[in-house]
């Protein structure tokens, strides 16, 4: 009896190992595999999804974090934000990109510095959260990884630090991914710069093609919503006399080539056709809940977005009329996962939700469209 038990005890061990081996092997970010479906390996989501789940989906947003080039420490702002965040009681946190300080186009620092930067990102945001037990998913800035040589330390400091969530493409993780938490399909962007959809990592088609075809995937169709989130947005949300000057400055930094009509497949076009519920962009640092209406469209065609506050340094003059800064912040995304109904918030870092209706009720960049404020559209659609 006692061989018994040990030969199946053995049995038991070497089947766990194999199991290890193998979860190992898939981990490869790299490894040009197929799309890859596999359960968790982080803490956090443990379980696979479940068809049919329930209940509310709370998910926070934190991004451009970052402060002077090179500097590993972060604003007083970053630190009290992230306690209310921690303390919101979040399923899951999405990471909209500028962790650390970097773009160091003279390379004025060695390697060491990013070692500190990733350090500290690591010791004061990443580990806090997932010790809290909560997934962070991270998109890339162009102040982690638009530079060549930064690619390469975003790729170090990431590829072992697989979120707990259930991937469903990770060939080119940790720059763009897919993944599904809670039946709600998440698409991780590499827009770090204006025109950065060419990437071809995956199956050897374009970024832009990547992102069509996760949207026709089975996990993507069956989803109770599509959640799009990346860095650079397609649009201006910005003050255009504050932030250029000579048609250069922040308001010009879009990727306005994916705008609807700039191009036959634009991304725009792309997150239309596959229903993505809503798209989250950062770098602009000024929060606005808005929804793209072109001319002549119906509301219910048009997209959501989502403008993320900054968290760190930097924050910007929404549009035209607003006279002050727009707060610094985080995001909060809820999703009924009954209804699919998708609704989008910002906090300021003491924790206070901001109060929409102090925002302008739409930004005009150009003549053919306006960006509406999510809670009017919604009204007028008679969803609120
Ligand atoms: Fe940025």
């Amino acid at each position: 009896m006692r061989y018994t038990l040990s030969f199946m005890l053995l049995l038991l061990l070497l089947g766990c190992q194999e199991t290890q081996e193998e979860d190992t092997a898939e981990d490869s970010p790299t490894d040009g595999a197929p799309p890859i479906v596999r359960p968790a390996p982080n803490p956090g989501d443990s379980t696979p999804p479940v068809e049919g789940v329930k209940g509310l989906l709370k998910i926070g947003v934190l991004g451009d974090l970052n402060g002077s080039l090179g500097d590993p420490n972060y604003a007083s702002s970053v630190t009290s934000g992230m306690g209310h965040i921690l303390n919101s009681g979040y399923d899951l946190i999405l990471g909209t990109g500028d962790f650390t300080s970097g773009e160091d186009y003279k390379k004025r620092f060695p390697a060491s510095r990013f070692d500190q930067m990733w350090t500290s990102f690591e010791q004061k945001i990443l580990n806090p959260i997932l010790n809290s037990g909560i997934p962070f998913a991270p998109s890339p800035g162009n102040h982690d990884a638009n530079i060549e040589r930064e690619r390469g330390y975003y790729k170090t400091f990431w590829s072992p630090r697989i979120p707990g969530v259930t991937m469903i493409s990770s060939e080119a993780y940790p720059f763009y991914y897919s993944f599904l938490y809670k039946n709600v399909f998440f698409i991780s962007m590499d827009d770090v710069r204006t025109y950065s959809l060419r990437d071809r990592s995956v199956n050897g088609v374009t970024q832009r093609d990547w992102i069509a075809n996760q949207l026709k995937t089975p996990q993507a169709r069956g989803a109770v919503a599509r959640i799009a989130f990346g860095h650079v947005p397609m649009y201006p949300v910005l003050s255009k006399s504050k932030h250029s000057s000579s048609g250069r400055g922040k308001y010009y930094e879009i990727m306005a080539n994916e705008q609807q009509g700039k191009r036959t497949n634009s991304l725009e076009q792309i997150f239309k056709e596959g229903d993505i519920s809503l798209a989250i962009f950062g770098h602009s640092h000024a929060y606005y809940p808005g929804v793209v209406h072109h001319n002549n469209e119906a509301l219910e065609d048009s997209l959501n977005v989502l403008s993320m506050p900054c968290l760190g340094h930097g924050n910007r003059y929404l549009d035209q009329r607003t006279r002050s800064r727009s707060p610094r912040g985080y995001g909060q995304v809820e999703i009924d996962l009954d209804t699919g109904k998708v609704s989008f918030d910002a906090y300021l870092t003491n924790g206070q939700k901001v109060d929409k209706t102090g925002l302008p009720e739409r930004i005009r960049p150009y003549s053919h469209l306006s960006i509406r404020r999510h809670d009017i559209v919604q009204k007028e659609l008679g969803l609120q």
